[in-house]
């Protein structure tokens, strides 16, 4: 094996330049050339590839977004489109490729594995619903995001006698959500993976009012059974006997943007050294995540298309600590 390549691929992650970074940097010490290839799956259809040395990826580490470009490539999702990257990565002579990417993309490492294609994948989404992993690459600087909205959100709210509504990322999994909840000392969490009606989270915030507090929070998981704007619909509409008005901010893609904090970063380079690894080992048609706090591979089998299930456990912890 001596030239592989490397791609990003669906929503970016604070996190995957360093990821580039560390398996371009490791991949050369290890004796292979390395190629960036640009805009994820469709890149690799296209032949988009850039020859990578240690300055191409120099300055990138502290970077968010990902350098190499990212995309959702439905072409990819069929047999033909999956065939042409194969035949491209022939053509370009690379003999493995690793794919920086979350469920999605490492369901597309899986399907390239079982056409022949030395992949190894890394496990990067803001999501952290990726099973072989129990972090991924973005998830901690994303959490941050949400913090530092919601701790501002307090004051205002405090100020005012209003209750906010922070809807966060986090596609079907609520992860982001209640860690954010927890973490952020919110009054109510609403999560896909614990359905809950309006009413509900009306109570519960008048009831953090009547406990004395001086703010009512609820974080509301963009995939929730409600979204914040229903829920602040529903409040509108029982004004009156709800007593207090409802102001919703969906952070969006905010969460996704920016630099890293100092976990991704190190996490990403440790998962990236690990892609390498793997490679020089010749273990492919895996995963690199973090299993028990190590650098771990489980095989893109176990992983496309499984699910990550959300401890509930802390959902009950959550309501404890809004008391
Ligand atoms: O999977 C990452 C993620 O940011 C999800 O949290 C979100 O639902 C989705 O991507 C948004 O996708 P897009 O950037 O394509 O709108």
């Amino acid at each position: 094996m001596r030239r592989i390549g490397v791609l990003t691929s669906g929503g970016d992650a604070p996190g995957m330049n360093a990821a580039i970074r560390a398996v371009t940097r490791t991949g050369m010490a290890a004796g292979f050339e390395v190629f960036g290839v640009r805009c994820g799956f469709a890149g690799l259809i296209a032949g988009d590839l850039v020859p990578f040395d240690a300055r191409a990826v120099g300055g990138i580490i502290e970077r968010g977004g990902t350098m190499l470009g990212s995309a959702r490539c439905p072409e990819f999702l069929t047999d033909e489109g999956r065939r042409a990257a194969v035949a491209s990565l022939e053509s370009k002579q690379l003999d493995a490729l690793v794919i920086i990417g979350g469920n999605g993309s490492q369901a597309g490492a899986y399907a390239l594995s079982k056409l022949g294609v030395p992949v190894v994948g890394i496990a990067s989404t803001i999501d952290n619903d990726l099973a072989g992993s129990e972090i991924t690459i973005g998830v901690d600087t994303a959490l941050n995001i949400a913090l530092e909205a919601i701790d501002r959100l307090k004051t205002t709210a405090a100020s005012h006698h209003r209750a906010f509504l922070v809807e966060v990322m986090g596609r079907h999994c609520g992860y982001l959500a209640l860690m954010a909840g927890i973490a952020g000392g919110a009054e109510v969490v609403a999560i896909p993976e614990q359905p809950c009606e309006p009413e509900a989270i009306a109570q519960e915030l008048k009831a953090a009012y009547e406990r004395g507090k001086s703010h009512a929070i609820g974080v509301v998981a963009e995939g929730a059974k409600y979204r914040a704007a229903d829920i602040a619909a529903y409040f509108r509409d029982h004004h009156e006997r709800i007593g207090f008005d409802l102001r919703v901010t969906a952070l969006g893609h905010v969460q996704r943007g920016g630099a890293p904090g100092a976990f991704d970063r190190l996490l990403a380079t440790r998962l990236g050294a690990g892609a390498v690894d793997a490679l020089v080992r010749g273990q492919t048609g895996v995963l690199v995540g973090l299993l028990r706090g190590e650098v771990a591979m489980t095989p893109l089998a176990e992983v496309a298309g499984a699910a990550k299930p959300l401890d509930l456990r802390l959902m009950d912890l959550a309501r404890v600590l809004a008391r």
